[in-house]
């Protein structure tokens, strides 16, 4: 596995912040971002400047919603900055991690790059992509601190359901690890979303933010919970990393909080229908074969040829104008990840295009 420290960078970021726009956008794996104005919000809601240990209202609307003690939750930017405070408050550099694969590459990079010696369990589209609670207590070893996965998963989004994650907290307990899950796409079942993990167990800690379901990227509105203790160690630590939270952001986040039934139903609707979209086009497409959720916000395609889906990212994006997200990014080359959370109309001529496309690489 890659040498402690030799990952410094994010090659699917990377690839977000610069190749991922296009006029059909379908590599997108969020609702699309909301704009202030969607939030009934007046300047005199803000401040500048607060400090100390997270924001007691932002706590307590997460407490509430999550029925999760507030001294179990450490807010922090977003989803991807909790991995990073969750992870390094975890493991010490050499310590032993499980990961799944395939992997959100930027959380696989963050456990890399604080130096965890990372061993992989998999996921196969045979299985489809489910999590194998029983490979997974073959492969720990007493060195293991850390079993980390995402549910639903990114790039599948397959569900992972409570007794297997539970038999996967047996087996931290049994060797002493604890168990990070990512729920950040979780709330994308919204009326059907299971309880948070968090309550399986104090060897779990969960990452998640307000980002997928809700269009709310832009607040920066992450949390981890994690059981009262470890949070207190993860406030410590933050002191040597972004010490306090932009508190504009924070307020931002507890009135957002109060208007979340309303973009659910939104979101909810729009998902749905794009959904259709995508598995009526899967429908058409002997070419690829795909499992199938019938929840969340990405489904990931495989080339029935084997080939790599390299060649015809790069058609859909040079010649049609239209971005899905290569499975390279994913350890996955003969796959692709598609959304279904963006515009409809935006994915009803992406899907058109993408058709035109596979049609050519054939
Ligand atoms: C699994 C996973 N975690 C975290 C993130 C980033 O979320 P946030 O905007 O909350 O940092 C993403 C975004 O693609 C993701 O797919």
């Amino acid at each position: 596995m890659t040498a402690a420290r030799a990952v410094r960078s994010s090659s699917y970021m990377h690839w977000a912040k610069t190749q991922q726009a296009a006029r059909f956008n379908l590599a997108t794996s969020g609702l699309g971002n909301l704009s202030l104005r969607d939030l009934r919000v007046s300047l005199d809601d803000l401040e500048l400047t607060f400090g100390g240990y997270g924001y007691e209202p932002l706590k307590q609307a997460l407490a509430a919603r999550y029925r999760v003690d507030p001294h179990s939750i450490v807010t922090g930017a977003g989803t991807s900055f909790a991995n990073h405070l969750a992870i390094a408050a975890l493991i010490k550099p050499g310590d032993e991690v499980l990961f799944e694969e395939p992997a959100y590459e930027p959380m696989l990079s963050t456990a890399l790059y604080l130096g965890a010696d990372v061993k992989r369990f998999q996921r196969q589209f045979d299985d489809g992509f489910r999590v194998n609670a029983e490979e997974i207590d073959r492969l720990v070893t007493q060195q293991t601190r850390l079993i980390v996965l995402t549910n639903l998963h990114n790039p599948t989004g397959v569900l992972t359901d409570e007794s297997t994650l539970t038999q996967i907290g047996k087996t931290a307990e049994r060797v002493g690890a604890r168990v990070l899950v990512n729920e950040v796409y979780l709330e994308t079942l919204f009326e059907e979303t299971p309880r948070t993990s968090f309550h399986l167990g104090k060897q779990f800690v969960v990452t998640s933010s307000l980002t997928k379901a809700f269009g709310l990227s832009g607040l920066r509105c992450g949390w981890i919970f994690a059981e009262p203790e470890l949070a207190k160690e993860m406030w410590l630590l933050n002191d040597l990393f972004g010490v306090t939270q932009v508190h504009a952001g924070e307020r931002l986040s507890v009135i957002a909080l109060g208007q979340i039934q309303e973009i659910a139903a939104h979101a909810k609707a729009l998902m749905d229908r794009n959904r259709k979209l995508l598995n009526s086009f899967l429908d058409t497409r002997d070419d690829l074969e795909t499992v199938r959720p019938p929840f969340g916000t990405v489904m990931f395609p495989r080339l029935r040829s084997g080939e790599s889906s390299e060649r015809l990212c790069r058609l859909l994006r040079e010649k049609y104008e239209t971005t899905v997200v290569p499975g390279s990014f994913f350890e996955r080359p003969a796959h692709f990840r598609v959304g279904v959370a963006g515009n409809t109309d935006e994915m009803e001529t992406g899907l058109e295009r993408l058709g035109r496309a596979l049609d050519e690489v054939h």
